[in-house]
């Protein structure tokens, strides 16, 4: 896919969910805002750049899914409530992209996040998550079914796995009660720029029953970077990918 391609999907992207004022969008694509020079960050994008880079990213997945299982997107969209949840949230810089995309497909999207790191879920709320409506649980992915006990409804119907396990085990998600997320559709990313290869993510969600029915590269991965998102402190070289869509094998 050429620049041209991408920055076109960049602006219908725009379009629909409105991240970014389109001067920061041009100045963005004419490399006014600089990315990685040695290591420094010479010039912060807008935070919005990232967002708009994830959302379209997941928008262009959403409609690969559609290609795959023709409906599915749209009967979310059918659901009373659609209950949705970040694997392995960390700090979930994402989020507020994330919602925006998801309440795009139904208003009654509720959004969770789980992290068994005390300190990722307090930070999580120090950002600029704190008042966007997601929810973040401290707790243990494999312990879903326990963690999610508490609630009303007893499906999820969207994981979310991004970047999972740059230096431990890949999580063990065949140990979440099956009832829980027979029905649900994952999808994340692995990040190939650290330990987090594809073919670990490819591998981890294949020894966990799941069955890859997406693999996209991101070609946005430059502007998902956790320092824009965040502060030019907590920078990291992440990608965000390739991306993944998974859904469980039937046992
Ligand atoms: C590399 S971070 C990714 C955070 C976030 N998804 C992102 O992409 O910015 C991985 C996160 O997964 C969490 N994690 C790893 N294994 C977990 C488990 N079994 N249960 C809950 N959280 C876990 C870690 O604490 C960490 O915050």
């Amino acid at each position: 896919m050429n620049e041209a391609d991408l920055l076109r999907r960049l602006q219908q992207a725009n379009e629909k969910y409105g991240f970014v004022d389109n001067r920061d969008l041009s100045a963005a694509v004419e490399g006014e805002y600089a990315i990685i020079d040695g290591g420094h960050v010479p010039k912060i994008r807008p935070a919005s750049l990232a967002d708009l880079a994830f959302a379209t990213q997941l928008d262009y997945v959403l409609q690969e899914i559609e290609k795959q299982m023709p409906g599915t997107i749209e009967q979310l969209g059918g659901h009373d409530e659609v209950v949705a949840v970040d694997l392995g949230c960390g700090t979930m810089p994402y989020a507020g992209s994330l919602m925006t995309v998801l309440a795009s497909i139904n208003g009654s999207i509720v959004l969770y996040g789980v992290d068994n790191n005390p300190e990722a879920i307090e930070d999580f709320y120090k950002g600029r998550n704190s008042n966007i409506g997601v929810t973040a649980k401290e707790g243990d992915i494999e312990k879903l079914h326990e963690i999610m006990a508490g609630y009303e409804k007893d499906t999820v119907e969207l994981l979310f796995l991004f970047n999972p396990s740059p230096k431990i085990p890949f999580p063990e998600l065949k140990k979440i009660n099956s009832s829980l997320t027979e029905h649900a559709i994952l999808i994340g990313s692995a990040d190939g720029v650290t330990y987090n290869s594809p073919g670990h993510y490819m591998d981890g969600l294949r020894a966990n029953n799941y069955r890859i029915i997406v693999m996209a590269h991101n070609p946005f991965g430059e502007m998902l970077n956790t320092g824009y998102w965040w502060s030019p402190k907590s920078f990291t070289t992440l990608n965000f990918s390739p991306w993944f869509v998974a859904v469980p094998e039937a046992a």
